[in-house]
């Protein structure tokens, strides 16, 4: 009997012993799972092999590791595709916290303003940036909560900003901003040459019109009862009616050169020859001002690939000018071969110059160092504007030197 009460408790205790062995191997594998899934262990798997509970829980943490593992998976996908969009988008991006610092931001923003990213980073952005301005206008897309949109001046540069608040999607309330940086310097420089443009325009057209209208009024009121007069003011009329009709020609010149309406047909050009004709234009008036006009060109440029109208126009333009502004000595065309250029013509004369100040200024349409006297010659200020145009339509370059008081060159290197 005693023998069979042992017998019985050994059984029990070797039983016991065995479950709780083969529970603290299960355990023990429990363990395991979830420290290495606490250490970021996504990827660890747990295939069902019984019913018992330890089976299922593991078995459902590692469906549980598996979705977590997909999310983060899709996050990190998302946040790459966000890093590129952040990365190549041209414009300037900063994402501002609701107490105004520099939360994250994109290269473009770092180029564009010159800074490094690390140096604003977690600071305040009206603060550390100083646009004059910037801090209102982030301040009113606050207050307003609405996007806002202003061009400012930073660093020699026109910038448009426009800061667009966002709010928390679960607080709802205030969370930042989305500030975008756009370099506009070039549109409003464009911006400005056409209000110039236009201002000068009708500048231009405006003095003879004027003028015209007072002689006109001076004769019908008796001046052309006097044959002396009305011969006098009509001369000066037709003098008028002159510069306007140069004028639009010129301005039609311009725009159709601009539109790439002029066709260039480069064919062999015996450069002596144009030389000659164009000079012989000139020739007359620079005989009346004592001064001397000649060509001088090498036989390596005595035949060079052009378009004949383009090239006489461009020689005339700059030949006109050279004669107009010189009063002593000459104007010497010139051709010789150059380092890189089959050919470089110099339109050379010994006049009154131009301050080195100007001289970058010179091709732009109606600039005039005096533009008075370049009117009363009847100018318009479009003749060197239309030289650089056409010079550009042919595939060359041009540089102009000037020295106020002994003279300008303009070359025109071709290639
Ligand atoms: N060879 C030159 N010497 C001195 N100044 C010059 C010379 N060429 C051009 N300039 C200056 O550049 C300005 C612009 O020249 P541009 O040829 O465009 O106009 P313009 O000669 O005044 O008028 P237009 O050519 O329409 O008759 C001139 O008004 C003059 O001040
Ligand atoms: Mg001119």
């Amino acid at each position: 009997m005693i023998i069979w009460a042992i017998t019985a408790v050994s059984l029990i205790f070797v039983y016991l012993s065995v479950r709780g062995l083969l529970l603290y191997r299960r355990f023990s594998e429990l363990d395991e799972f979830v420290e290495d899934l606490a250490r970021g262990g996504l990827d660890r798997r747990y295939y069902l092999r019984g019913k018992s509970g330890f089976s299922k829980v593991l078995y459902n943490l590692s469906i549980f590791a598996a979705n977590v593992q997909e999310q983060t998976r899709e996050n990190e996908a998302c946040n790459n595709r966000l890093q590129v969009l952040l990365k190549n988008i041209p414009d300037g991006i900063i994402l501002m916290d609701a107490k105004g610092r520099v939360r994250s931001l994109n290269p473009a923003f770092e180029d564009l303003l010159h800074l490094r990213g690390n140096s604003i980073a977690g600071k305040g952005l009206a603060e550390s940036l100083n646009i004059a301005g910037m801090g209102e206008l982030l301040a009113r897309a606050r207050e307003e909560n609405s996007g806002k949109k202003e061009t400012l001046a930073y660093d020699s540069k026109f910038i448009e900003i426009t800061a667009m608040p966002f709010s928390d999607p679960v607080k709802k309330e205030y969370a930042g901003q989305v500030v975008v940086f756009r370099d506009v310097t070039a549109d409003k420089r464009i911006d400005e040459i056409r209000k110039d443009f236009v201002a000068n325009v009708s500048h231009e057209l405006k003095t003879p019109v004027t003028a015209i209208m007072g002689y006109v009024d001076t004769l019908l009121d008796g001046a052309m009862e006097n044959r002396e007069d009305l011969s006098r003011f009509l001369k000066v009329i037709s003098f008028q009616v002159g510069r306007m009709d140069q004028l639009i020609k010129d301005l039609i010149e311009l725009s159709r050169i601009e539109f790439g309406a002029v066709a260039v047909e480069k064919r062999p050009v015996q450069l002596n020859e144009m030389a000659g004709k164009v000079i012989s234009l000139y020739e007359e008036q620079a005989k009346a001002k004592g001064i001397y006009v000649r060509s001088d060109i090498s036989d390596e440029c005595s035949t060079i690939q052009a378009d004949p109208g383009i090239l006489s126009h461009i020689l005339s333009n700059l030949l006109d000018n050279a004669v107009k502004y010189t009063e002593t000595g000459g104007v010497v065309l010139r051709a010789r071969e150059g380092d890189n250029y089959s050919c470089v013509l110099v339109v050379q004369d010994t006049g009154i110059g131009v301050p080195k100040k100007f001289v970058p200024r010179l091709g732009e349409r109606f600039f005039r160092v005096d533009p008075s006297r370049s009117r009363e010659m009847g100018g318009t200020g479009l003749g060197l504007a239309i030289v650089k145009h056409l010079v550009i339509t042919m595939g060359w370059r041009m540089h102009i030197d000037s020295d106020p008081g002994r003279g300008t060159s303009v070359r025109i290197y071709i290639n």
